[in-house]
């Protein structure tokens, strides 16, 4: 690595500047789009309890420890893991690719939700009133013939805006690219969340969703429960991706670790929970299956805002705040891939940037085209099937989600503990906030321990019990 690149490292000029960018990164579509599906599907109340003592006990530990190690070594993460021991460098990478992974379907869906912005605008009669809009238009198959044919606006162009817009922010660089962005963005989305929360728990009929959301029945406690609110935690949190090293690495010296990291998990989780009380309430008061995944933002959906008076306005709202979520997420994913390349190999920013973001297009596209585009999808079954992958995005989810995504914050507990010393770690952190005695024991004790016990318990039943994760 030059010297010449280390010298003109970039920071955040701010503390407020550098949570905003962090909440951004934590606040994506697996907050807004993924978590009030997963809270409905495992029993509501009992579910947010469990993902709040998740989130308390492990998220914020793995999420210190990732800060701690961004900030003391001022690298990427291959850098980072290479200077506090040389032979887990590779280690680091893995973090490199998880991001490059998760891009690759990222880049889509947030095409999908400007093609919804752009719809809801210019086609709002159509997506009320054709069923099969997301289909027909987004994924390229007309269910009236059963034939599948190239969606060129949600593979191509709508995907390219999404993916043009993160490089130039990128591009941009740390203080006048993301922490410029998010300072106006992450306030927006905020507000969008809020006015949208209030709309659907006074829709008539919200009162039942909002029960389900709130009366806890412990009778719905399951392992699974634990499990999936484990996994959700990882990912709503950016953890395990190398991005709160990234992140961390372009912070000041004399910025308090502990409570930044309190602040940061505390926002992120509160947009998750906002967007859970907006959703569900809203699918009960329409009557709809809430479904899970894309359909679930992209179908349900629908059907809840033509029930709604003021549905396209609500509707255009909705999908700005997604695209909100979505961008500052795929800015904070972008950033770790880059930083790597650029410190790395010594490659300028936006030809990294640039170059990354062309072969990430080119495979992304297969994401959306493998959904039902019967030629493609035909052979990936076939290769897949045994291993019940249904299509690309599946698979890239299981890899990410199940395996690169806990191994690689394994990685970064064992390594701040047991490899640096978590002793340093305290020391670190330290170094101008306070981090009182009793909290820091406590936090060493969940670092060396209880994390990296949970971890490995993800990544096992994860791997082997057929779908408690997704
Ligand atoms: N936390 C983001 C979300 O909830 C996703 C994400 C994961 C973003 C990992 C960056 C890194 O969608």
């Amino acid at each position: 690595m030059s010297n010449h690149n280390q010298s003109i490292r970039a920071q955040w000029s701010s503390n407020i500047g550098f949570i905003l960018a962090a909440v951004g990164s934590t606040v994506g579509l697996g907050n807004i789009w993924k978590f009030p599906g997963k809270a409905y599907e495992n029993g509501g109340a009992v579910f947010l309890i469990i993902y709040l003592v998740i989130i308390a006990v492990i998220g914020a530990t793995v999420m210190l420890a990732e800060f701690t190690i961004g900030r003391h070594t001022k690298k990427e993460t291959v850098g980072a893991y290479r200077q506090l021991r040389p032979q887990w460098a590779s280690l680091g990478f893995l973090g490199v690719v998880a991001c490059f992974i998760v891009l690759c379907y990222y880049f889509q869906v947030g095409g999908w939700v400007l093609y919804y912005i752009y719809s809801y605008i210019f086609k709002s009669a159509e997506v009320f009133t054709d069923p099969s809009f997301y289909f027909n238009y987004m994924l390229g198959f007309n269910e009236a013939t059963g034939t599948a044919f190239f969606p060129w606006a949600g593979a191509i162009i709508f995907p390219l805006i999404f993916i043009s817009l993160t490089v130039i922010i990128v591009i941009r660089g740390v203080e006048k690219g993301i922490e410029k962005f998010n300072t106006i963005g992450m306030p927006a989305l905020f507000a969008i969340l809020v006015i949208l929360m209030i709309r659907a728990v006074t829709l008539p009929g919200a009162g039942e969703g909002l029960h389900y959301m709130l009366i806890p029945d412990f009778s719905r406690l399951t392992g699974e429960t634990f499990l999936v609110a484990l996994g959700q935690a990882f990912f709503s949190l950016s953890l395990g991706m190398a991005i709160m090293i990234t992140y961390g690495s372009y912070l000041r010296k004399e910025e308090n670790l502990a409570k930044n990291t309190a602040l940061i998990c505390g926002f992120g989780t509160l947009t998750a929970f906002l967007a859970g009380f907006m959703i569900i309430p809203a699918v009960y008061a329409a009557g709809v299956a809430p479904g899970k995944g894309s359909g679930f933002a992209f179908v349900s959906l629908a059907t809840v805002f033509q029930h709604m008076s003021a549905g396209v306005f609500f509707g255009i709202l909705f999908y700005v705040l997604l695209f909100f979520a979505a961008i500052t997420s795929s800015m904070s994913l972008l950033e770790s891939v880059v930083a790597a390349f650029t410190e790395r190999m010594n490659i300028g920013r936006k030809k990294a940037a640039i170059g990354l973001a062309v072969i990430m297009f080119a495979i992304s596209i297969f994401y959306t085209v493998s959904q039902v585009s019967v030629d493609i999808r035909g052979i990936w079954f076939d290769f897949a099937n045994g291993l019940s992958f249904p299509t690309l995005g599946d698979f890239m989810e299981l890899l990410t989600d199940r395996l690169l995504i806990p191994l690689y914050g394994l990685t970064a507990c064992l390594l701040l503990a047991w490899v640096w010393g978590a002793k340093n770690g305290v020391d670190e952190i330290r170094q101008r906030g306070k981090f009182p005695f009793k909290l820091a024991e406590g936090w060493v004790f969940l670092v060396k321990f209880i994390a990296p016990a949970a971890i490995i318990i993800i990544i096992i039943f994860g791997l082997f019990l057929g779908r408690a994760l997704t």
